[in-house]
């Protein structure tokens, strides 16, 4: 619509012109579109100028430019229009000028006249509008705000007026709008740009004219959209969820976050950071700046933490940033090992813990979670404990037996606990258990007896022995101490023989022992312990004393020299053989120490006499001649056979005669010694015995008559009947009871002891004498007769038993001590078993040492031969020599394999015809070949040792 009005504008335009130029005179104006195609008809010149159409050729009408060379027009002379000779653009001509004019001149001659034409050249829209360039390129930050104005440079058109550029048309887009003020084309931003969505606009303007035809021009306006950092980093995920399991290694990665950023270049650069998180998290986990892995970087510890919550920042190269959530849940390894914590304990525990006593509690934890957590407990086998469950993770550590502290005194407790995990952890704890000490054990002596041997004259202090007790209890209630019960030994209080030491269990000898007093004894030693109350026990120590050869041997016949009576007589008639006389003697010591053995050293015809070795015994070795001499002095020593051995000699005095009378010298040899003073005394002494001996049985004799005849007297007995030599107590066993009786009471006593010899005497005159007075007289007699015996060199000084008297001695065997208790201290059966050495007689070559009963014997005949002596107020013992000749000799010497008293059996002269025929079988075992010949004596075999002395007690005791 509008082009058509512009059209119609136009045409009025130009009608307008074409009037105006009409009315013009002198001058001829025309108006005509430029390009009109030649010889176009612009005018008829001939009419406008009032001319006949012959006329212009008349008068050589031609067209003059002015000025110029161009002929844009002619005239047709003929008709006289004028034509377009030439092109004629207005564009060309004119240019921009809003009016083209081109003045052209008609001359005509005759008359010459000029004529101006103006031709004036109308514009036709002929020229398109054009833009400088085909495509306008433009770059806008898309920060751009609205309404931001960006200059377009517009297009050209060379038309003019209405043919010129009339508008500009945009092609419709989001962001853009057209403004033209005046000349002035700018873009207007109606939308912000983002470069995010699009990066390139093209618009496309389009510039219009007013002609008509419409013409237009078209160009390309390419818009680059610049990028502004407008976006923030975008994370793929608000939250990140993980899981990872604990302890996992340094490095791993977690979980990654990724953002991106639309932005280009450094505006779309992300890195990742954290958010603000703990210290806690920044020791475990580190992101990666640009990878955005999330790695462990320190210990995962499910026991600690279960779960992070992690804020993730993103940001990009202009500090654009957003974040996101990173949650990271731990899952829980066995990692832990359960632990078992002691919360009490009873320690130590007293051995009499009842079992099922509860000792100790005991508390289980494991640190990890769920079946990691579950925990069984358990304790080693070979305890005497078990745990008891109790709540939750606690156990009882309970007693399953007694205890005894004795056996285990400490437990190492090893409790094992397991948890469930895969693979289960184990832990385990040991606990130490000590058992305290109840005092339940007496000490307990290591043997169940013990027995000491001790030589006799042994020192006061010196140690016997020691016992040992062993108490397995702890210290005190282990600690054992020593005492004696207290008690009696021989009726002395066993301390005065003993005593222990406490602490070690030593026994010393209070004092000295003498085997001739005693052989052993018995005592009891307690071993108590220190605890409260203390236990103890006993024992039985037997203290065996053994014999030392401190006695020499005593000659109890013929008595020491000095007395002259002692002289035997040898009947002149006697044969080679010949019994003529015997050396009697006795050693209190026992065993070899007092196996004895006669020598003759010295003696007037060496050849005529021999003394039996072992019998004493002094026979003719040939018949006894005429020439011999009468008087033979013998000096005889009789030795022992201890170590070493002791001996005495003594002189024997024989006279070869059949009658006493036929002696004158007799005399003589008695008071040739030098020591007659004594001898005197001793005269009287045995003078006035005798006739006290004499009258004592002259009184019984008449008692005896006066009364019915009583068969036995007592001692005297033996003086009154002579064949009585053979001693009763040997043959005459089955005599009357009271005899003995007696000798049985007091050969127990008497039992090689020296002493005791006395003691027998004094015990068989008990009745009639005071023993003290007696005693003491005697010891004193003998004491001085054997100091004039020559001892051997070899001989011991006098035992120190030996100053004391009687009543000093110490001992049992004192005479103040009553024979009683002698009694009750040697059981009849069985003591002698055990009692010395002599249990070897036996076995040996030796005859049987001189027992009590051969010292009775002698001291009988000694008796005998004193009362004799006396009453025939002479020297020389004739009844004696008849009753050593040859034939009497069987009955004179005592057959000793045929004695009674048995070493070492229990029995001697006992009534119980059983024991009797027990102890003669045992006899007969014993017996020994009949003494050899032979001067010289094999070595007696060895003494049994104290073992098998026991060994045989414990036999004889069965
Ligand atoms: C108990 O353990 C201790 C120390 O390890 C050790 O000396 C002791 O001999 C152990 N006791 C037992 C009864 O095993
Ligand atoms: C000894 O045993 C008693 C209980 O008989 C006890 O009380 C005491 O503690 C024990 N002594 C020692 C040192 O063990
Ligand atoms: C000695 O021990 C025995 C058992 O061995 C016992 O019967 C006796 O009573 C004890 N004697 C003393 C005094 O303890």
């Amino acid at each position: 619509m509008m082009d058509s009005r512009i059209i119609l504008f136009q045409r009025s335009a130009l009608l307008f012109f074409l009037l105006w130029f009409h009315s013009a005179y002198g001058d001829l104006s025309y108006s005509f579109p430029e390009e009109m195609k030649r010889g176009s008809v612009i005018g008829n010149i001939a009419k406008d100028l009032g001319l006949q159409a012959g006329a212009l050729s008349n008068r050589r009408a031609r067209i003059d430019t002015d000025g110029t060379d161009k002929h844009y027009c002619d005239i047709n002379l003929n008709n006289g229009e004028l034509i377009v000779a030439e092109r004629i653009d207005r564009e060309g001509l004119c240019g921009e000028k809003a009016s083209c004019i081109l003045k052209q001149e008609l001359v005509l001659e005759n008359p010459l006249e000029l004529h101006r034409i103006s031709l004036h050249i109308q514009d036709i829209n002929d020229n398109l509008p054009q833009f400088n360039e085909e495509m306008i390129k433009i770059e806008i930050r898309e920060s751009a705000v609205r309404g931001a104005r960006f200059v377009i440079e517009e297009a050209h058109d060379a038309d003019v007026g209405q043919n010129s550029i009339q508008q500009y048309n945009l092609k419709k887009n989001d962001n853009f709008i057209l403004a033209v003020t005046g000349n002035t084309l700018e873009l207007v931003l109606d939308k912000e740009l983002d470069r995010e969505k699009q990066k390139d606009i093209n618009l496309i303007l389009t510039a219009l004219d007013g002609g008509s035809p419409q013409r237009s021009g078209t160009v390309v306006i390419h818009v680059t959209v610049l990028d502004a950092n407008d976006n923030a980093p975008v994370f793929s995920q608000a939250v990140y969820k993980a899981s990872l399991p604990e302890n996992s290694p340094l490095d791993t990665v977690v979980v990654t976050v990724s953002a991106t950023d639309a932005d280009e270049g450094v505006n779309g650069e992300v890195t990742y950071d954290f958010g603000h998180v703990t210290e806690d998290v920044k020791k475990v986990f580190n992101i990666d700046r640009k990878s955005g892995d999330i790695k462990v970087i320190g210990a995962v510890d499910f026991e600690t933490t279960t779960s992070y919550e992690i804020r993730v920042k993103a940001k990009d190269g202009l500090g654009l940033s957003s974040y996101a959530k990173a949650l990271i849940f731990i899952t829980d390894v066995n990692d832990n090992a359960p632990v078992v914590t002691l919360k009490s304990m009873s320690n130590p525990i007293p051995e009499d813990t009842p079992p099922g006593t509860e000792v100790g509690i005991i508390n289980v934890q494991d640190r990890d979670s769920e079946k990691n957590r579950q925990v069984r407990c358990s304790i080693q086998q070979n305890v005497p404990f078990k745990l008891v469950p109790s709540i939750k993770n606690y156990y009882s550590l309970v007693t399953t037996e007694q205890l005894d502290r004795e056996v285990v005194s400490d437990y190492n407790i090893t409790i094992t606990v397991t948890d469930e995990g895969s693979p289960p952890l184990s832990s385990s704890k040991t606990v130490q258990l000590s058992v305290a000490d109840i005092n339940d054990n007496p000490p307990v002596f290591e043997e169940q007896s013990y027995s000491a041997y001790v030589t006799e004259n042994n020192k006061p202090g010196a140690t016997l022995c020691s016992v040992s007790a062993r108490d397995p209890d702890w210290r005190q209630n282990g600690t054992v101490i020593y005492s004696l019960l207290a008690g009696e030994v021989n009726g002395a209080p066993v301390s005065s023989y003993l005593s222990v030491n406490g602490d070690t269990g030593v026994i010393h000898a209070v004092r000295s022992f003498d085997y001739e007093q005693f052989r052993s004894f018995k005592v009891q030693v307690v071993a108590r312990d220190n605890g409260s109350p203390p236990l103890s026990s006993n024992v039985t120590v037997s203290v065996f004393i053994s014999d030392v050869n401190d006695n020499s041997p005593q000659i109890l016949y013929p008595a020491s020299e000095g007395n002259s009576f002692m002289t035997e007589l040898v009947p002149k008639a006697a044969h080679g053989g010949s019994l003529v006389s015997k050396v009697i003697a006795v050693d209190a010591d026992s065993g070899q120490n007092a196996w004895l053995s006669y020598h003759i050293v010295k003696s007037t015809d060496p050849g005529l006499f021999s003394i039996g070795v072992h019998s004493g015994e002094i026979r003719t070795q040939r018949d006894i001649s005429e020439s011999d001499s009468m008087k033979q002095n013998l000096i005889v020593a009789v030795k022992d056979n201890g170590q070493p051995s002791l001996s005495a000699t003594c002189a024997m005095y024989l006279l070869i005669s059949d009658n006493l009378a036929e002696v004158p010298e007799l005399k003589d040899i008695s008071y040739d010694e030098k020591n007659s003073k004594l001898t005197s005394y001793l005269i009287i002494a045995l003078v006035s015995v005798s006739t006290f001996f004499l009258t004592f049985i002259t009184i019984i004799l008449g008692v005896r008559f006066c009364r019915r005849r009583k068969p036995r007297l007592l001692f005297d007995g033996t003086v009154a009947i002579p064949s009585a030599y053979l001693p009763p107590n040997y043959a005459d066993v089955d005599g009357t009871g009271t005899l003995r009786s007696t000798y049985n009471y007091d050969a127990y006593l008497t039992t090689g002891s020296r002493t005791s010899d006395f003691k027998f005497v004094t015990s068989y005159n008990d009745n009639t004498l005071p023993a003290d007075q007696t005693l003491r007289k005697s010891l004193s007699d003998f004491a001085d007769a054997f100091g004039e015996c020559d001892s051997s060199a070899e001989q011991k000084p006098p035992n120190n038993d030996w100053r004391f008297t009687q009543g000093q001695r110490p001992g049992p065997s004192g005479p103040h001590m009553p024979y009683g208790t002698h009694i009750r201290w040697t059981p009849k059966s069985g003591t002698r078993a055990t009692g010395g050495p002599e249990v070897a007689m036996g076995t040996g070559p030796w005859p049987q040492p001189p027992t009590e009963a051969e010292q009775l014997q002698a001291l009988m005949a000694a008796a005998n031969e004193v009362s004799e002596a006396t009453a025939t107020l002479g020297p020389g013992t004739m009844g004696l020599s008849t009753r050593y000749s040859p034939q009497f000799t069987l009955q004179h010497v005592p057959d000793y394999r045929q004695n009674v008293y048995i070493p070492g059996s229990t029995a001697t002269l006992t009534s119980n015809p059983q024991q009797q025929q027990a102890t003669a079988q045992q006899a007969t075992q014993q017996a020994l070949p009949p003494p050899q010949a032979s001067a010289q004596a094999e070595p007696p075999k060895a003494v049994q040792t104290p073992a098998s002395k026991k060994k045989s007690t414990k036999k004889e005791k069965k």
